[in-house]
């Protein structure tokens, strides 16, 4: 998404300058022409040499070149750029630009630039939550530009709180997304993810081996084109990068199934990824079953319901239902019949006795099957690849539907 564009990164002067080196680095790997401008402070935590020699080009900073007495032209700089981001934005930085004190390159370009711009604040907790810092970052939203919220954690400061510049990677991220198409935009899309699990006393549940990853992936890939994007996950010890991602967390598959019945009407598509449990102890032991006891314990299951198969059956025109099968032997027949019980657009064949496919693995091989018949196999790739392709059938199907 970033070959070929051209960025301004503005370094202002916070300790978190240093992690700047890295996005830099980000970019400048992804294909995109780095333009590094630094406020006269930010020089006192970053020596201009690693940013030249990251972007390969030299850093601006003054109005002019003093050696030379050539002008850098910030309208020229403003013109030339893609997207700006600012990281760090310091405090001082976020209330020059909301109040158009040009009193640096960095200000006076950014007043100048035509592109969209992005902010990613990095301060102590006390700056950022004061009413100043607000109503600065607030102004700034309210021209159009994008801020990048901090994260919370421990500061330079030792003290902990909102505050650590996001990190490199996902700002690289936030804004290769920024150019990534958005041929879902206007979509509510549901997706469940990961494992349930199934109580059978306070300390023991049924449970089984699906990580989450697919599943997360698929919907990181749908917000990434600009779905509406629901989450709804099993006990996984994953996060959603992309914060306009709606994460429901849940346990069990009968609070997984209330989730999704209730979100279902309003929602124009759902992805069914999670590897719910077909079974669950019929009571659950209010405490520890112990090992002393003499006898075994046995424990008496319940069929759980089935939610593809209730939303299945409550689908209206225009809506998609994906159902994933996860298959060990008779893959195909076995996949095609489930689409067809549990009225399926589009059911994601996956098998155990494919190598790198499945549960835990970075990687999947699957086949897509269509109910139009159409049939993609695929060969084993990342599970970010395979979402994306999974995305693709369903905006294919939307169009030839
Ligand atoms: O999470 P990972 O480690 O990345 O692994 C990914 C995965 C292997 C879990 C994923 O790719 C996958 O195959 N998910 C579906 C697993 C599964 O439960 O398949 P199934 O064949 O048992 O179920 C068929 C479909 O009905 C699935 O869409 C399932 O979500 C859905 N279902 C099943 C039972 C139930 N009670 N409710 C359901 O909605």
């Amino acid at each position: 998404m970033l070959k070929g564009k051209h960025i301004i990164v503005g370094v202002t002067g916070g300790i978190a300058a240093y992690k700047t080196a890295t996005l830099v680095r980000l970019l400048v790997k992804a294909g995109a022409e780095v333009q590094v401008i630094m406020t006269p402070s930010a020089k006192e935590f970053v020596c201009p040499l690693t940013f030249s020699t990251l972007s390969g080009k030299p850093v601006i900073s003054e109005f002019f070149t003093a050696n030379t007495g050539q002008w850098n032209s910030h309208v020229d700089l403003g013109l030339w750029a893609d997207v700006m981001v600012i990281a760090p934005a310091t405090a001082s930085t976020i209330a020059k630009m909301a109040n158009g004190v040009a009193d640096n390159m960095l200000v006076t370009t950014y007043l100048s630039a035509k592109a969209p711009v992005f902010i990613a604040p990095a301060m102590d907790l006390d700056m950022m939550r004061h009413p100043s810092t607000t109503r600065n970052l607030e102004l700034l939203r309210s021209y159009g530009n994008m801020i990048i919220e901090p994260a919370e954690g421990e500061l330079a400061s030792h003290l902990i709180g909102k505050g650590r510049m996001e990190e490199p990677e996902n700002i690289a991220r936030v804004i290769s997304d920024f150019f990534a198409p958005k041929d879902l935009a206007g979509q509510r899309i549901m997706i469940t993810a990961g494992p349930t699990y199934e109580r059978i006393d306070p300390v023991r549940f049924i449970g089984n081996y699906s990580s989450g990853k697919m599943g997360y992936a698929i919907a990181e890939e749908a917000a990434r084109r600009g779905a509406e994007v629901t989450l709804i996950s099993g006990p996984v010890s994953l996060s959603v990068t992309n914060r306009s991602i709606n994460l429901i967390k849940v346990e069990s598959a009968s609070e997984m199934y209330r989730q999704c019945v209730d979100l279902w009407p309003s929602t124009d598509c759902a992805v069914m990824c999670a590897a719910v449990a077909d079974y669950a102890p019929e009571t659950v032991a209010t405490s520890k079953i112990k090992r002393e006891r003499d006898e075994v314990p046995v424990i008496h299951l319940r069929k759980n319901r089935d939610i593809a198969a209730a939303l299945g059956q409550t689908k209206r025109e225009g809506q998609i239902l994906v159902g994933f099968a996860l298959e060990t032997d008779d893959e195909q027949i076995n996949a095609i019949g489930k689409m067809e019980r549990k009225n399926f657009d589009i059911i994601v064949l996956n098998s155990l006795r494919d190598k790198g496919a499945g549960f835990g693995t970075d990687t999947n091989k699957v086949t897509i099957f269509c109910a139009d018949g159409q049939t993609r196999p695929l060969p084993l790739m990342s599970k970010s690849d395979v979402a994306k392709e999974i995305i693709d059938s369903i905006t294919a199907f939307e169009h030839e539907a």
